[in-house]
């Protein structure tokens, strides 16, 4: 099983311990896939959970290798969507599946400052709106069974950002500032990503789709 964009490793390491799989996390930072191998270490998983740098829009992975594709929280931020969706799709095994969730948005009603590079980051610049996420995948030659709405989410995953810059405030602004990290720069984007998700504008998805066999 593949996990695209892994990030720290937590949902490839999740999935491994509830299920008896070889998990492949790859993730465009060099940082997160030190961290996740030393978490997949620290847990006694390194034998079958392994982390590699690798861009999502160009994996170097073997055409149908894969029984299933992961990516989390993360579509939103590739710049090329359906070049990433091509790659999951050619990653497949014919019949294997592919489960995204991600950040949803209505694009006419997006408000001017969550278009910003800092939005980006963020992770809410370039969201799509579910159908769009269904679409892509649909032009990469995947079949979508499953669209489901799960905006509470969001507002869960702000509580957990919002937590997390608090944290770094109290523990390491000084550092932060030292390498040109304004952590103050944060707190605007999330309220207004709060305001946008109270209006309906963002919410978070889920969806499955399969390779046709
Ligand atoms: C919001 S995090 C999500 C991480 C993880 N999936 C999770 O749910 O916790 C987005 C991740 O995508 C990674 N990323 C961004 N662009 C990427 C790309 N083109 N290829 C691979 N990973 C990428 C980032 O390094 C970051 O770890």
């Amino acid at each position: 099983m593949l996990d695209i964009a892994s990030g720290r490793g937590t949902s490839a390491l999740t999935i491994a311990t509830e299920y008896d799989v070889s998990m492949v996390g790859v993730d465009l930072s060099a940082a997160n896939v030190a961290l996740s191998n030393g978490a997949a270490q620290a847990a006694g998983l390194s034998g079958r959970v392994g982390f590699r740098l690798r861009d999502a829009e160009k994996l170097s992975v073997s055409d149908g290798s894969v029984d299933a594709v992961v990516c989390e929280c993360a579509l939103c931020t590739f710049p090329d969507k359906p070049a990433a969706a091509a790659e999951f799709a050619r990653v497949l095994r014919p019949g294997g599946r592919v489960g995204i969730t991600d950040v949803t948005v209505d694009p006419d009603r997006l408000p001017p400052e969550l278009t910003t590079l800092g939005a980006w980051v963020a992770c809410v610049a370039d969201a799509r709106p579910a159908a769009e996420y269904a679409n892509i995948l649909t032009m990469a030659g995947l079949r979508v069974s499953v669209i489901e709405h799960h905006d509470a989410t969001i507002g869960r995953m702000i509580d957990q950002i919002e937590a997390r810059l608090q944290f770094l405030r109290l523990t390491s602004r000084a550092r932060l500032e030292a390498n040109g990290v304004d952590v103050e720069r944060a707190g605007p984007v999330l309220g207004a990503v709060r305001t946008a998700v109270a209006d309906g504008v963002h919410g978070y998805a889920l969806l499955v789709a399969d390779k046709p066999a």
